[in-house]
């Protein structure tokens, strides 16, 4: 590619409020068909936007051109970097992510979960139960909150209630109120704190005791920061993710019959939700050394950023990429990222997503929507902050 195209600059991607709503996915669109990469400027701000699936995974792949070293998100990288650089599993590279990552990896494969998540379907189960006795119900703060908060919490080894739901409310505070950062840095302030007094308290036989101790030497900065990144990771786009689907089967009467009437695992219904759902909107690298990559010139320094409401609806990668198919197969969707980043929690999130999608199943013979949903305000996390149903038998 010779000539880079100028993205439009009526849009304003950085502004959270651009992104309530699914009104990029069709705006993306009509300019993947022209290119699929733009260059973004815009009150000072600039970065490459890529929206071609393939382009995308290809960028991912190269953490020695593109690096998450300096931040993952375009918040921080137009504020002058993570302070988490090198410090925590997402933002750092090279050997010591490589150590982490293993270190980690291990308590997140499907047979080491396990004990976290025995209870997880019959718990949904009887959670929806008891929700249909309402006449109306908040799916995100009544249930699909709990699911990944429950399993994360003991995976941690967060047994205190009250700490829970403490955790819960500051991390939620800190990720989507951006209508003032002071106040975002106050409750991610308090967060740490209450963090860093969780781990004071740990006892043997989890994982965050385990990572303390490990030869690995964390420095409590590091462990805090992990720790951060896991909970937030946990339990922010899982539920994100539970909600969208809620939605879908209430306003989409014949996806929900549909789905009703299918016997089969709900594991790919599960992946075509993270697919249209988009949880985490976008993944951010910076370019390291000047470089025509795939015939584009792009210089060190360079923010680039894959955004997933395009990638996921890419035609050339997705038939009919604006209808959901619950049996889609393969589903190459980017919600997880790709490359040696690739999100650590995807067959945990998995599995809690199919598990909400059984009990549905199971135990709900209709949803209906009791008015418009309230959606998150932020620029790399997408979904609602409230959604009213009527869950029926
Ligand atoms: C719907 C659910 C989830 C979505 C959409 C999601 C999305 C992502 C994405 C996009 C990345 C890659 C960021 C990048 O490339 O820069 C990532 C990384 C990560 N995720 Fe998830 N995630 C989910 C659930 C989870 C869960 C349940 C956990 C477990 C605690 C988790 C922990 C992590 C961690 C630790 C990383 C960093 C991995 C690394 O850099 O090596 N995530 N996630």
């Amino acid at each position: 590619m010779s000539s880079r195209y100028l993205f439009p600059s009526c849009i304003d991607l950085v502004n959270p409020d651009t992104h309530s709503g699914e009104n990029l996915v069709g705006i993306f669109r009509g300019l993947r068909q022209k290119s699929p990469i733009y260059w973004y400027e815009r009150d000072e701000k600039r970065f490459w936007v890529v929206l071609g699936n393939k382009l995308g995974t290809d960028i991912l792949k190269r953490p020695d051109i593109f690096s998450s070293k300096y931040g993952n998100v375009i918040d921080t990288l137009l504020s002058g970097g993570d302070p988490a650089g090198g410090k925590m599993l997402a933002v750092s590279e090279g050997k010591r992510h490589k150590e982490v990552r293993i270190f980690l990896a291990k308590y997140f494969k499907l047979a080491n979960f396990r004990d976290h998540t025995a209870s997880l379907p019959s718990n949904c189960i009887e959670r929806l139960k008891d929700l249909t006795e309402l006449s109306q119900v908040d799916i995100i703060s009544d249930y699909a909150k709990y699911i990944p908060l429950d399993v994360i919490s003991s995976i941690m080894g967060i047994t205190d209630v009250g700490m829970k739901e403490e955790l819960y409310y500051l991390a939620n505070k800190s990720l989507s109120d951006l209508n003032d950062e002071s106040l975002s840095v106050y409750y991610r302030r308090q967060f740490i704190y209450l963090l860093s007094q969780y781990l004071s308290t740990l006892s043997p036989g989890n994982m965050v005791h385990d990572l303390q101790r490990s030869d690995l030497e964390l420095s409590t900065e590091e462990l805090i920061y992990n720790c951060y990144s896991l909970f937030i990771g946990g339990e922010e786009t899982t539920r994100l993710t539970i909600g969208r689907m809620f939605y879908e089967f209430a306003t989409d009467k014949m996806l929900w019959r549909q789905f009703k009437a299918q016997r089969h695992s709900c594991e790919q219904a599960a992946d075509e939700f993270l697919r249209v759902g988009c949880s985490a909107l976008h993944v951010a690298r910076t370019v390291v050394a000047d470089c025509d990559f795939q015939g584009i010139r792009m210089r060190e320094g360079d923010v680039v950023s894959i955004w997933h409401q395009s990638t996921n609806y890419d035609e050339e990668v997705f038939s009919d990429p604006y209808s959901i198919d619950l049996l889609r197969t393969p589903n190459r969707h980017l919600s997880f990222s790709s490359g040696p980043h690739v999100c650590l929690g995807a067959n945990l999130a998995k599995y809690e997503i199919a598990s909400a999608l059984e009990a549905a199943r199971s135990c709900l013979g209709d949803i209906e929507l009791v008015c418009d949903p309230e959606h998150l305000r932020s620029n790399f996390l997408h979904g609602y902050s409230q959604l009213k149903v009527k869950l029926c038998q």
